[in-house]
């Protein structure tokens, strides 16, 4: 159909990320700047029924799974209806979300309830003090038992990110295989990327290749399953352990060639990568005006203008962009 949002390289995009809120209640380091970030106002922020109407045009176009981030999606009051309301969609068949999990345990009953399918939840250390230290916030516990409840819940697999720092945390990267011995969890192994505020420099990058020599010291019989499509993770398994570890190699082995994924913002902005400024506001044309045709031809348009991958991490790192809090990964 010619409705398909299909770029210049014939890359299909089918999976919309949606950030439903800038703010978050916690300030991780590589995420949140050190002096706080510029909040939209609300009036400037999608409504609930401006979220559902761009999301029924991308469903349209192709688009089949939605994952909502923020900021932290659960902090939104109506995350549960933004779910409801998602999930009714016809067309689409994955609604998922990321969460930092700090509120995640109370909420999940009711997320579930509203037709989340998917949940992936950010823990960086298994130790309280450095918990607190890289994300200016107490919690730990309450990210730990917000696995364990979205376990209890039947979420198969339950996708555990971890982005791994030099001199932070790659000294744990073996304890956090460790916990996929008897946990039905995916850990996932992120590479650090640069951001506006986020201090990024190429010694915090731990890279693919080091944390997995790092682990097939411990863990010998590490072997590498099938990927799935478009997917940002290379998938592992220790023989005989319950759960999979991945690597998400953003910086050093990107897997832009396969990217499908599209971005809208919660000021309504859309953005086509996760790198670079460009953007096109949504917000801005439903609020002059803009019918459905109309809003089609501008988010065709910026598909369009979409690279063919991002410019290199050194290069990214001198490129202007958003903080990350206001993309949501
Ligand atoms: P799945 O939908 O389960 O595949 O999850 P995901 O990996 O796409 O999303 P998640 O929110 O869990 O993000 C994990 C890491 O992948 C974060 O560091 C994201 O910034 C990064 N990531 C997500 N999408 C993209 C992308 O399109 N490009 C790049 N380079 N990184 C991405
Ligand atoms: N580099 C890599 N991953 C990051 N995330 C946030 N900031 C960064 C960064 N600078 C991750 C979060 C979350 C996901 C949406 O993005 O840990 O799990
Ligand atoms: Fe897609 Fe951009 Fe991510 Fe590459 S960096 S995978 S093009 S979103």
């Amino acid at each position: 159909v010619s409705d398909m949002l299909v770029d210049r390289f014939g890359r299909k995009h089918t999976y919309l990320r949606v950030s439903v809120t800038e703010r978050c209640n916690l300030r991780c380091q590589y995420c949140m700047p050190a002096d706080g970030v510029d909040l939209t106002p609300n009036s400037k922020l999608l409504t609930q029924i401006e979220l559902e109407r761009v999301a029924k045009l991308f469903v349209s176009g192709g688009v089949d799974k939605i994952r909502l981030t923020g900021g932290e999606p659960t902090i939104r009051p109506d995350i549960e209806e933004i779910c409801s309301l998602l999930r009714a969609l016809p067309g689409l068949k994955t609604l998922a979300m990321t969460s930092n999990g700090l509120v995640l345990g109370r909420k999940l009953p009711k997320l579930r309830d509203a037709g989340l399918d998917s949940l992936n939840i950010s823990l960086d250390t298994l130790v309280p003090a450095k918990f607190e230290f890289m994300t200016r916030r107490k919690g730990h516990s309450k990210v730990m038992e917000a696995i364990d409840a979205a376990l209890q819940l039947g979420y198969d697999p339950v996708k555990v990110n971890c982005v791994v720092m030099r001199g932070f945390n790659e000294d744990e990267i073996c304890d956090f295989v460790d916990l996929t011995r008897d946990k039905a969890i995916n850990v996932r192994f992120i590479e650090f990327m640069p951001f506006d505020g986020n201090v990024w420099n190429a010694k915090k990058l731990v890279s693919f290749h080091e944390m997995k020599e790092i682990m097939a010291r411990q863990f010998p019989s590490l072997q590498r399953l099938k990927d799935h499509a478009s997917d940002t993770a290379k998938n592992f398994r220790v023989e005989g352990f319950k759960g999979t570890v991945s690597f998400i190699t953003s910086m050093t082995e990107h897997f832009c060639a396969g990217c499908n994924r599209l971005r809208l913002l919660a000021d309504g902005n859309f953005k086509v990568c996760l790198f670079g400024p460009s953007e096109v506001s949504l917000r801005d044309a439903i609020r002059n005006g803009a019918d459905d045709d109309g809003l089609r031809e501008i988010i065709h348009a910026a598909v369009k203008r979409k690279k063919a991958a991002h410019a290199g991490m050194f290069e990214l790192a001198q490129t202007p962009n958003r903080p990350m809090i206001h993309i949501g990964g």
